[in-house]
């Protein structure tokens, strides 16, 4: 896949903007703040139908102005799709389009095989268990418009038990109150957890394999999937699952009534990674946390490569904190894509390698909401 024009207007610093593209990597390269980032964040957009920076919709709107518009041209599969988001602030109306036909669930019925990474995505290493979960279900949900409906229906369920938990009625059993909520809860529970179970098992041995080969002589990098109690890469059949589920709702029955909230289940579960054994989000350096999150975005390529796709890349400030050899090695990766779109503050000396080894490589200035080619 790639995207052959792009029309950016009234998004974050950008005014206005026209740019056409080709297959290849194009080198973003400008100081900071002035709009490196803005410019993937519209690409991402474009593709995604939404920010991973923000869920408010106005703060990508250009200050003062009354909308924005985000049009582009994108090669996937033989086709050329024109894609079109936009919001309007006075009306709080988003609309998005493909080829001129408004849909709001593009992203269920055309999957652009793109592979992102953003500062942010160091979050899912550094921070606590509900980035993790948030990222197994985005990567899940967009291969599995099934997974997006489980997940959907297991929070609502959650909910109702939430509240009966709350409000204890004197005279009536508990239990046959929410026997009906934990009914589903295990359900569409264990449909999360044996997909999110496959998935991690899947990653673990793809990044794994990834992490060796981009950053040789380091630890071994493992991921582990916690759920209901269990550590491990994955929890088997989705029958098995409902037995262990039910086991540990009994299990923890008398606590939750006690605490008033539920305690067992998907939304409590983790992913972790370990290099060498050991807990990545407190022992790893900060190059090797972000060389656990390339690996995972790797991992990712592969998978598309498996199915004859070559995805986009989008990569904000991917080389910061990693030094020359494991930057050299991360090239190897930009071969698998598509097109590649990379920021950088300024041209180092290793960019040079870049010209070399890929013919079509382009550079593009950035500066107050501008870009040039050049
Ligand atoms: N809605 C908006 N309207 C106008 N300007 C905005 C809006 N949102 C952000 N900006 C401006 O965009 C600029 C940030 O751009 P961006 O994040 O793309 O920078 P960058 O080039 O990636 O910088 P860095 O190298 O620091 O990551 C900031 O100056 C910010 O004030
Ligand atoms: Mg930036």
């Amino acid at each position: 896949m790639y995207l052959k024009d792009l029309q950016v207007v009234n998004f974050r610093n950008y005014k206005h903007q026209e740019l056409t593209f080709k297959p290849g990597v194009f080198i973003v390269q400008g100081a900071n703040g002035q709009g490196k980032s803005n410019l993937l964040e519209s690409i991402y957009v474009l593709c995604f139908g939404k920010s991973y920076r923000t869920h408010r919709e106005h703060d990508l709107v250009f200050w003062q102005s009354p909308y924005y518009y985000l049009k582009g041209l994108v090669f996937l599969e033989e086709r050329l799709y024109q894609v079109e988001v936009g919001y309007e602030m006075a009306k709080q109306r988003k609309v998005h389009k493909t080829n001129g036909r408004a849909g709001r669930h593009l992203s269920s019925e055309l999957l652009f095989p793109v592979v992102f990474f953003v500062p942010e995505d160091l979050e899912l290493v550094r921070r606590g268990p509900e980035e993790r979960r948030k990222y197994m279900d985005m990567e899940i949900g967009q291969g599995d418009p099934l997974y997006a409906g489980y997940l959907q229906r297991y929070k609502k369920a959650l909910f109702q038990k939430n509240r009966l938990l709350k409000t204890r009625r004197p005279g009536v059993s508990p239990d046959a109150l929410l026997r009906p909520w934990n009914e589903q809860i295990v359900y569409f529970g264990s449909r999360l957890i044996q997909r999110r179970g496959e998935f991690v098992r899947n990653w673990n041995r793809l990044a794994g394999e990834h992490y060796q080969r981009l950053f040789e002589h380091e630890p071994d990098l493992e991921i582990v999937y916690e759920s209901l109690g269990c550590t491990c890469q994955s929890l088997g059949k989705v029958e098995t699952v409902e037995k262990i589920f039910w086991g540990e709702l009994s299990r923890v029955e008398g606590k939750e009534r006690e605490r008033g909230f539920s305690l067992a289940g998907p939304h409590k579960d983790d992913m972790i990674f370990l290099l060498n054994h050991r807990d990545a989000r407190r022992f790893a350096s900060h190059g090797q946390q972000r060389g656990i999150v390339i690996a995972l975005k790797a991992a990712q390529v592969q998978y598309y490569k498996e199915m004859g796709k070559k995805p986009l890349f989008l990569l904000d400030d991917i080389f910061s904190e990693l030094d020359e050899i494991r930057r050299e090695k991360c090239y190897t990766l930009f071969e698998e894509a598509g097109q590649v779109f990379l920021t950088i503050t300024r041209k180092e000396k290793y960019m040079d390698n870049f010209l070399t080894r890929f013919n079509n490589c382009y550079f593009l200035s950035v500066e107050k909401g501008q870009v040039k080619e050049i």
